[in-house]
Formats: C-alpha cells, structure tokens, sequence
C-alpha cells in the first residue's frame, strides 16, 4: 500500500460502532440467527428453525413472472404498486374478508404494494413511531417487530400472554403497558411464533382499548388463511369502523410458498397514499414489475395450491403434536393455525442450549423461545411447514433424543 495513503486496513484504529448511529446498536441479533448459524451446513439435520416451508412456488406463479419479464417489464414503475395488482388485491380482500369497513367492496387506493411484509411493518413503524415513543408488543412475538420498533427509535414494551390450553391476551395486563408515551399496538393474530388466535371478542377489547387511548393498532394478519377450522381467521377487518386506526400488513410469503420473492402489501386509510408513497420510494423504490405479475395470478389462481399446503400442514402438524405428547415431556397448546408448535420441555430451562444440543445430538434444527421476547423463555419453536415423512422423522428424532 502506498505510504501517503490512511491504513484502513487494521479494525482497532476506528470505533466503528462508536461513529455510526447510536440507534442501529438497540437493534439485536435474532437469537433464531444464532443458532442458525451454528448449525447451518450440518449434514442431515432437519430445519425447523426458520419460518417457511419445503415447497418451492409453484410454476403458474413462476410462469407469470418469466412472460412478464420476457415482456420486458424491466423499468421502474407504481411506488404503490401497479393498478392491476392493487385491484387484484381489493377482489381478493372482498372474497375472502367480505365488504370493507363501513360496506361495499375494498378499494385499491387502501393497498400498497411492499418488499414483503417486512418492509410493510417497517413503513408502519415510520409512519406511527419515532424516538422516545412506546410500542406496545403481546409476546412471545416475532423478533422482527422488535427490530422494527428499535429501527424507528422507538422501544418495544412486551406484554406476557397467558399459555394454557390456548394461548391467550390478558386485556388487563394490555391496558396496564400503556403509558402517555405509548402509540400503537402490534396486534399478530394468528401468532408466531405461538399460533394463538384471537377471538372475535378478543379483537373487540383491544379495539376498545386503542380506541380510548387514541393508539394505532398494526394488524400483521399474514397467518390469516392457514387455519385449521374454517376459510379464515377473525381480523380486525370484522370489528373495525372506517374511522379506526389500523394499518395492516399482509405477505405472499406463506400461503403460496413465495418466501423469497419478497411481496406483501400495507393496508392503511387512503389518505395516508402520499405519506406511504413517499416512504417506499426513499426506501425502496417500489417492487420489481415481473414480481407483482406473480403475485397477481398467486392470488388470482392460487387458491386450490393454498387448500392442497394447508391439508399437508394439518397433517404434520398431527404428526407432530401426537408424536411429542406421546412423549409425557413436552408441554403445548396445540397451534389452531400458522404452522409453528411452541413448546416447552420438562427439565429444559435453557432453551439456548438445548437448541445447541438438538443440532449436536439430535440433527433437530429448533428456534430457541428467547428470541421470541418475554414469556418466551423455557420455550422452542419448530416449524412443521415440511412434508409429512420429514416431520415423522422429526418426531422419531426429537422423541428418541428425550428417551436417550
Ligand atoms: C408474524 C410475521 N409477520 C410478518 C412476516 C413477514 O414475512 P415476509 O417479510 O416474508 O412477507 C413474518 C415472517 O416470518 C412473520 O412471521
């Protein structure tokens, strides 16, 4: 290197943490991360860690992103997202949610298309928190939210649900986190990494609440159509007036094995259209074309490939939940949607560590329940979204290494 030039090269001469925003440190590492990377490239382990399925998307998706793109539909274009797709979502919200907050179908202006529900909670973060502000989160909660909170400046407040036959929200305890410097709930029903959900009259008492307290409520309803009983779960869609302050996130992630494509939406009053224009186009810049044709026809075509997912997760998760209470030592609420069984291990208190030793000794890839915020501890997550022979498999697995 030539002399007259600053050595960059040695770490030890920048604090480099010390010269970048002081926010971006209250952003933790995902303790799911943690063990990933421990165990990740085992050979023959069993991934349950991460939340997604084994199914790649299936081709009348694939398909309508390679005419597009075949196309030449290459360009920038809609922050919103294009016209087509915004309808395609109002139909779809019709079809499945019924008519919209004060009658008559769902229109489009209310939907924005994002890079996955990810980026859908990041703008909600933006447009309703900022420094010094409280958000309020039921946990155990996706650790996303959290990094969310922290990103915009503000801080999480964890409220422990209760776990028992279900898992359920104490309204009480709810109402007795918020404080003059709280500004929203994060309401996640049906829930990951617990698979509660709520019910109708559940929604009502923290609508009710909001409401008296002026708060936003962030709806991420992505667990929606992957019930066990029923087309769909209750949403705030059924109990709220169009005066409410709901933002909701939703994704094509799950219900068409699309993970990786990143495309989801932020549903939100129509008036907000500048606001959240403004903040994907410094963020993002909208979504890629040739991706928002795909999730046209998943959501147009797709719902026999959702029926056909749903009946083989229902499946592993029997697999799964008979096999490991079988076992007299593992304790849950059988999930009544998503695909996550939450769980706890007689005997188990570091659930760090057995995450660890799951990876070593039994070839199990789990998510450990701290990660998942307070009331997660003492608890894994395992993801059943795999076929039924793997999560038989797991099960063998999982029981043997507790018989050991
Ligand atoms: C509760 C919850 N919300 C939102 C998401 C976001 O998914 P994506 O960013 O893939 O759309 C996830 C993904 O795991 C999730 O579990």
């Amino acid at each position: 290197m030539p002399s007259d030039l600053p050595d960059t090269t040695s770490p030890s001469r920048v604090d480099w943490l010390g010269a970048i925003n002081p926010q971006m440190h209250a952003v933790a590492e995902s303790g799911i991360v943690e063990v990933f990377n421990y165990g990740r490239n085992r050979q023959g382990l069993i991934p349950l860690w991460v939340g997604e399925g084994d199914l790649t998307t299936p081709d009348f998706i694939a398909d309508a992103a390679r005419l597009s793109l075949a196309k030449g539909e290459t360009f920038y274009t809609y922050q919103r997202g294009i016209p087509e797709l915004r309808e395609t979502i109002a139909r779809y919200m019709t079809r499945v949610y019924g008519a919209a907050p004060g009658g008559g179908a769902h229109q489009a202006e209310r939907f924005f298309v994002t890079i996955g529900g990810m980026h859908a909670l990041q703008i909600a973060m933006r447009i309703v928190a900022g420094p010094g502000d409280e958000i309020v989160v039921p946990s155990p909660a996706w650790p996303n939210f959290d990094g969310a909170v922290a990103l915009a400046g503000a801080r999480t407040v964890n409220v422990p649900m209760i776990s028992g036959e279900r898992w359920s929200l104490d309204i009480e305890r709810l109402a007795a986190a918020i404080t003059p410097a709280t500004r929203a709930i994060i309401v996640n029903s049906p829930g990951n990494p617990t698979g509660f959900t709520a019910t109708r009259a559940e929604l009502v008492a923290i609508l009710d609440l909001a409401r008296r307290h002026g708060l936003w409520i962030v709806a991420d309803e992505i667990y929606g159509r992957l019930v066990y009983q029923g087309e769909r779960a209750p949403s705030f869609h059924d109990v709220m007036d169009p005066d409410d302050r709901i933002l909701f996130l939703q994704t094509l992630s799950k219900n068409w094995a699309m993970t990786g494509w990143r495309i989801g939406w932020l549903e939100a009053p129509a008036e907000l259209g500048p606001t959240i224009e403004n903040a994907i186009q410094y963020t993002t810049s909208g979504v890629p074309v040739f991706i928002q044709r795909a999730a046209i026809a998943a959501i147009e075509e797709g719902e026999p490939f959702l029926a056909d997912q749903l009946a083989r997760i229902r499946q592993s998760r029997d697999i799964l939940c008979s096999g490991l209470a079988a076992t007299g030592r593992v304790r849950f609420a059988q999930p009544e949607a998503a695909f996550y069984l939450f769980c706890s291990v007689d005997g188990e208190e570091d659930t760090r560590t057995l995450a660890k030793r799951l990876v070593d000794e039994a070839g199990l890839g789990v998510a450990p329940g701290s990660a998942f915020g307070a009331g997660g501890e003492g608890y894994i997550r395992l993801c059943f979204a795999r076929s039924p022979e793997q999560i038989a498999e797991a099960t063998r697995r999982f029981s043997a290494w507790l018989a050991r």
